[in-house]
């Protein structure tokens, strides 16, 4: 059972170009690769554990690719650009230019992950895994365009503090923005 997606992917879903590829990047059970493989996206799963989505390695649409992605490995999709690059519940700063770099001329960056002050509410508590405050609208720097931008507390799926980003191509702007 992967766990249903976040609301911030789902909202946000409907700016991956139709059918354009999306890599799911620390994708754990991949329940956001399985979100857009259901909307019809080919799906690129990374992580240093791909057990959780071993059922997905007979779907033509998913690419499995086992990586670590601190160990000072090369970035695992050298040269690839995708319509949506989704990082959701993990941080390593380092990754970030690749990120950037990953995100085709039409496509999208959906970010979301724990922030400063969530040690209150249990893990992450380590600094190291913590943005902190506008931190993503920082490391984005002018790269990309910034479509939304959440930084505080929320009761949903449960209590934490998280900072989440949305964010396109320059050149792409301005987009229609998914309602609430
Ligand atoms: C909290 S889970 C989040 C999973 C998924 N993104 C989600 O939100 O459901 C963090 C994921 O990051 C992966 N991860 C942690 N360190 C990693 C590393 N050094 N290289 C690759 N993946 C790593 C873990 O294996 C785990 O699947």
């Amino acid at each position: 059972m992967a766990g249903p997606p976040a609301a911030w992917v789902v909202r946000f879903a409907p700016l991956v170009p139709a059918g354009a590829p999306v890599l799911d990047l620390a994708c754990g059970r991949g329940r956001h690769g399985r979100l857009f493989l259901d909307r019809g996206h080919p799906v690129t799963f990374v992580d240093r554990d791909l057990s959780a989505v071993a059922d997905l390695a007979d779907r033509p649409a998913a690419t499995l690719i086992e990586a670590d992605l601190e160990d000072g490995s090369a970035w695992p999709v050298p040269g690839r650009r995708f319509g949506g690059v989704v990082v959701t519940n993990y941080l390593h700063r380092p990754l970030m230019p690749a990120l950037i770099d990953a995100v085709a001329a039409e496509g999208v960056l959906i970010y979301e992950t724990f922030a400063d002050g969530n040690a209150r509410f249990g893990r992450p508590s380590c600094v190291d895994f913590l943005l902190r405050r506008g931190e993503l609208l920082g490391l984005l720097g002018d790269s990309l365009s910034t479509v939304a931008f959440e930084d505080g507390e929320v009761a949903v799926p449960r209590p934490a503090i998280v900072q989440r980003i949305v964010a396109v191509a320059p050149a792409r702007t301005p987009v229609a923005i998914p309602p609430a």
